[in-house]
């Protein structure tokens, strides 16, 4: 199925747990400086996984301006004009991996436990199905046990752990723990109608 199917559906009004409305959508070229801020309101240390420094102001300029769902599809969520969380799902071009999507989630620490994570993988599982892709995988530093926690809880389970295998910007080693999630195919969505 086609992207712009597959993206049909937002933006989307959702409410979390605690009543607020917020919505969600895919990200576009006037966010950067509210993504600026979203990012400098969350710890370095949970951003490990992210590539490139969030906080420089020309990698968010450059996240923001060169949009390509087809490698990494963003979705923000929002309440009011901020931030509260966003979940990126990159794909693979190509390769023996293809079907495997791999995802990162972060939500603002004044967004935490009202099911923000929740309702964006929620949404991205369902992107992801739509899309073909047959499995997500998600990175992360495996002391972070409330992350770990919470991405079973979103239905993902650990496919493995490396002792000290990555590196903070300290360059001080932490556990790497790569989380997997078997997705529904649309046939099988379907199915059970
Ligand atoms: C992991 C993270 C995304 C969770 O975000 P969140 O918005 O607080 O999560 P939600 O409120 O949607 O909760 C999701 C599930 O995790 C559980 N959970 C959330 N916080 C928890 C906590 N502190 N302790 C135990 N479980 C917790 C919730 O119970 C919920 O499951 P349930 O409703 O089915 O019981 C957030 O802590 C974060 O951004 N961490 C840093 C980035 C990261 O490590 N991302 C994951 C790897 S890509």
């Amino acid at each position: 199925m086609s992207l712009e199917y597959a993206l049909e559906k937002f933006p989307l009004p959702v409410k979390l747990k605690n009543g607020t409305p917020c919505m969600i959508r895919p990200l576009t070229k006037r966010d950067e400086a509210r993504l600026q801020r979203f990012f400098q309101g969350v710890p370095e240390v949970e951003r490990l996984f992210i590539k490139k420094r969030p906080t420089e102001r020309r990698v968010v300029r450059e996240w923001c301006r060169k949009v390509d769902f087809e490698k990494n599809l963003v979705l923000l969520m929002l309440h009011g004009p901020t931030v509260a969380g966003e979940v990126t799902l990159h794909q693979r071009q190509g390769g023996w991996k293809r079907h495997i999507g791999v995802i990162t989630v972060l939500t603002h620490p004044d967004y935490r436990g009202v099911d923000a994570a929740k309702l964006l993988v929620d949404q991205i599982v369902q992107v992801a199905a739509h899309l073909g892709l047959r499995k997500l995988e998600a990175e992360l530093n495996g002391e972070r046990k409330v992350a770990i926690r919470a991405m079973e809880q979103l239905g993902f389970t650990q496919l493995f752990r490396l002792s000290d295998y990555v590196l903070d910007m300290e360059s001080k080693p932490h556990d790497y723990v790569v989380m997997t999630l078997n997705l529904r195919t649309d046939e099988e969505y379907a199915g059970v109608g």
